[in-house]
């Protein structure tokens, strides 16, 4: 082949250093055409109409689900197929997970889906299953979680959290909210945040 001059094909594919920045050129080009739309799309940028910004219960019962790593075992995510839609309800859409810093939708379910698990059971049926879930489901192999019963809500650091989703992240809470916040967990435990968060979840869009 040497008679033959290299095509400037084969000048990139016989330099790596070359074919490393072109690889990435490519795939930059290909991944900004893909991403950048969505940060301006309404229906990914945009709150789903009725979808209020978690409660000050509810805000510090979603960091308790981040802290006991619930979704190591489950989603929050339901696909747009049938086998998901006739088990878990309308799948999820970009809109419902704006007030999510970070969303927690997940891939792995040991356990089932629970986006759309808010007003499936009673908060009683909740409690119960969260200090031991073999007492209402048998065969369940998920843990339980008593000690949520013990711990108490610091009603200053929900505050302080609801002040910085607002200033930095805009979301809407009213200086009203945000002064009422240590009121509104005072003597609420860990379990009472974590039911409020489960009992919201999905219920923006009617099932
Ligand atoms: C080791 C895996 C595992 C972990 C960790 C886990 N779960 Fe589960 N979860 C399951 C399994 C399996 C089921 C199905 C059986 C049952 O209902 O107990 C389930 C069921 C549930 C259900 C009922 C869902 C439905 O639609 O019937 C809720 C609510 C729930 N889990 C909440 C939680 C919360 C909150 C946490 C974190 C505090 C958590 N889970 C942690 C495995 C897990």
């Amino acid at each position: 082949m040497a008679h033959i001059a290299p095509t400037g094909h084969e000048k990139v594919e016989k330099n790596l250093g070359l074919m490393v920045v072109l690889i990435i050129l490519v795939v930059s080009i290909g991944g900004l055409v893909q991403i950048v739309p969505l940060f301006f799309m309404k229906s990914t940028t945009e709150p789903v109409a009725g979808l209020k910004p978690y409660s000050a219960l509810q805000l510090a019962g979603r960091d308790i689900y981040i802290r006991e790593s619930c979704m190591v075992c489950h989603s929050q995510m339901i696909r747009p197929f049938r086998a998901e839609t006739e088990r878990y309800g309308h799948y999820s859409v970009a809109g419902e997970f704006v007030y999510d810093r970070p969303f927690q939708w997940g891939s792995k379910r040991t356990g089932p889906d629970l986006h759309r698990v808010g007003g499936r059971y009673s908060d009683e049926w909740h409690r119960v299953h969260l200090m031991d879930p073999r007492a209402v489901v048998p065969e369940s192999v998920m843990p339980g979680f008593p000690w949520l019963s013990d711990a108490k809500i610091d009603g200053a650091d929900v505050q302080h959290k609801m002040q910085v989703l607002k200033d930095w992240f805009g979301h809407p809470y009213t200086d009203e909210d945000i002064a009422k916040a240590p009121e509104a967990v005072k003597d609420k435990t860990e379990m009472d945040a974590m039911i409020a968060y489960l009992q919201g979840l999905g219920t923006a869009i009617k099932r």
